[in-house]
């Protein structure tokens, strides 16, 4: 217990060993917030309220990740601290994807990325005779409106009327800026390369694990059950998708 809290400041030894219960830690950049959330893992884990397993750390990048794995295994030692699941939420999501998407139709799907993705937008464009600008544009409408949690039915009248709260730092005008129904020729054509593929792709794999958790209570249920501590870094920049699921585990 010593040297899980040793090298933290007061405020920083206050927000790890708080008990149950939320906890928001709001402090400026390079003031110890991913370093508060790193100890707390590892005291929750040497003060015996939490077993390892049931901790799920979330981080914005893979390298910060690791970087918690590193500094938990100095802590916890290597047993424990594997157990420890730190991760992105796209490792997260694709982690729960792989043991339960089945019950929602996902099978042996491969994961699309960067790359995958631009050929597929590009074959897309092809179909639809778009210039690559035009296709980049609705690509990144697209993007935008799986991590609104926005199915390609659902496109049209949300494009019209969507404004606000799922903007984040975004402007309407540049989500949209080569026209709804464009984008909207461009997501099911997407979608439709995707499910010839058995593909997701990185919005995909939030936009499926939200539907999972929606669709299916009992295996919500027992992500809740196994993820008992979830511990988010940079959680301002989380958006509508990854909230969401957040707030159902
Ligand atoms: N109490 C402390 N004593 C010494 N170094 C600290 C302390 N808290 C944080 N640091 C160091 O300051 C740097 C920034 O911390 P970090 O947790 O990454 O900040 P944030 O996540 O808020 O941007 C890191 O190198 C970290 O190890
Ligand atoms: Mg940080």
């Amino acid at each position: 217990m010593v040297n899980v809290l040793h090298g933290l400041n007061d405020a920083q030894k206050k927000a790890v060993t708080h008990g149950r219960g939320p906890l928001l830690v709001l402090a400026g950049p390079g003031s110890g917030k991913t370093r508060v959330l790193t100890h707390r893992v590892a005291w929750l884990v040497a003060s015996g309220l939490a077993a390892p397993e049931r901790v799920l750390a979330v981080t914005f990048t893979r390298k910060a990740a690791e970087e918690i794995k590193e500094r938990l295994a100095g802590l916890l030692g290597p047993e424990a601290a594997g157990r420890v699941w730190a991760g992105t939420f796209h490792s997260a999501c694709l982690r729960v994807l792989r043991e339960d998407g089945w019950r929602v139709g996902l099978r042996n799907f491969s994961v699309v990325d960067e790359e995958d993705r631009e050929v597929l937008l590009k074959r897309v464009a092809e179909r639809l005779d778009l210039s690559s600008g035009e296709a980049e544009s609705a690509g990144k409408a697209v993007s935008f409106a799986k991590n609104c949690l926005v199915d390609p039915a659902e496109f049209p009248a949300w494009a019209r009327d969507f404004s606000g709260s799922d903007l984040l730092s975004y402007r309407k005008e540049d989500v949209l800026s080569c026209g709804t129904r464009l984008a909207h020729r461009v997501y099911l054509a997407y979608q439709e390369l995707l499910r010839e593929a058995n593909g997701l792709d990185f919005d995909d794999l939030l936009f499926e694990a939200v539907r999972l958790f929606r669709e299916r209570p009992e295996v919500l249920e027992k992500w809740r059950r196994r993820w008992k501590w979830v511990l988010v870094d940079e959680y301002q920049d989380t958006n509508r998708a990854q909230y969401e699921w957040l707030k159902m585990l």
